[in-house]
């Protein structure tokens, strides 16, 4: 249902129940107190469902129902060795009864063992995807063998971007942000501010168009986690809305859309956890029992944390971070928490 409750086009998009939503909207109220700024409401996209959850399972129920109109039988995607997209449209897959290949890059350079063992490369495996890994050089030659592979035994290949991150996928976010706004409404939560972590623009991008279309006060801000230029992530957020605007003319946007980003967390790499970042997920378990990863949603919890100590959010009643999930990584990166 759109944030007003009518229905419009968007109610209307092919999509397949993957998961759970509406997801719950919590307070952190130990964190928000301990930190003496605006209350802090968690929106729990850790808690999709869908292989224990986070921001791919809204992406894949529409980039699911596509695959399965276009009579897709085998679906390939790509990311990092660790990737949560990478694990999720397994567990997709499985539940489809589609075969998947997950063409996993060695981009992130993690010296330890765990990372290439445990974590998401653990539950892929379980989740009986076909694994190709290789350096990030060979991503391209990897995937033509693949693809020409799969040609020569006659399957119908669905192919999705790393991250899930195509129009038809960022619509999951656009989707998130009418659930979002009709739970703000509904306890009287202020909008001015929703924070998430950012890398291939998907998620960012089906928040700004979401937030044009539905004509929300407030800001989008994306923590890049992924780009070491933020420029490159905010060209990708708006061509990426563009797209959207061009692919479904009938969404009227209300007004011109704006792309904020803020590149100060990223630390030395992607991938690569920063001090404030698993100071913050030891915080966020400590005081509200609560999960973040060191390669997303840490990184972007880290950001929130900081602006709120330095002030710059002391004018804000309410602040929302949205939960994008990433902690079934936790595992693989065992070496990052030791004492
Ligand atoms: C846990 C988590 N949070 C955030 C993101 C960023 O989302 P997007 O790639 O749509 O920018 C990802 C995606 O890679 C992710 O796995």
């Amino acid at each position: 249902m759109s944030a007003n409750g009518t229905k419009t086009w968007f109610d209307q998009q092919p999509r397949i129940d993957l998961g759970q939503s509406p997801t719950p909207l919590e307070p952190l109220d130990r964190l928000s107190e301990e930190l003496g700024g605006p209350r802090i409401w968690l929106k729990r996209d850790d808690c999709t469902g869908l292989a224990t959850g986070g921001n791919k399972t809204r992406k894949l129920e529409y980039l699911m129902a596509d695959a399965l109109a276009q009579e897709a039988d085998c679906i390939v995607t790509y990311g990092a060795v660790q990737s949560n997209h990478a694990r999720q449209t397994a567990a997709a897959c499985a539940k489809l009864g589609l075969p998947c290949h997950l063409i996993l890059s060695e981009r992130v350079p993690w010296p330890y063992d765990s990372y290439a063992r445990q974590g998401n490369m653990l539950l892929d495996r379980l989740l009986g995807a076909q694994i190709h890994v290789c350096s990030l050089d060979d991503v391209a030659a990897k995937r033509k063998a693949v693809l020409a592979d799969l040609a020569d035994q006659g399957k119908t290949v669905y192919d999705i971007p790393a991250g899930g991150s195509s129009e038809i996928g960022a619509l999951g976010y656009t989707r998130c942000l009418a659930e979002l706004i009709a739970q703000c409404r509904d306890q009287s939560i202020n909008t001015d501010l929703i924070v998430h972590a950012s890398a291939s623009a998907g998620t960012q991008s089906g928040l700004v168009f979401g937030k044009s279309l539905f004509a929300m006060p407030g800001r989008i801000l994306g923590i890049n986690v992924f780009h070491p230029d933020p420029q490159t992530l905010k060209d990708r957020v708006s061509n990426l809305v563009q797209s959207m605007t061009e692919r479904w003319p009938g969404a009227a946007l209300a007004e011109a859309f704006e792309v904020n980003v803020n590149h100060a967390y990223f630390g030395e790499g992607y991938g690569l956890p920063t001090q404030a970042c698993i100071k913050a997920i030891r915080m966020a378990a400590q005081m509200e029992g609560l999960l973040f990863d060191p390669v997303y949603s840490g990184k972007a919890l880290a950001a929130l944390i900081d602006q709120i100590n330095l002030g710059n959010f002391s004018h804000l009643n309410d602040v929302v971070l949205i939960h994008t999930g990433g902690s079934a990584s936790l595992g693989a990166y065992i070496d990052a928490f030791d004492e």
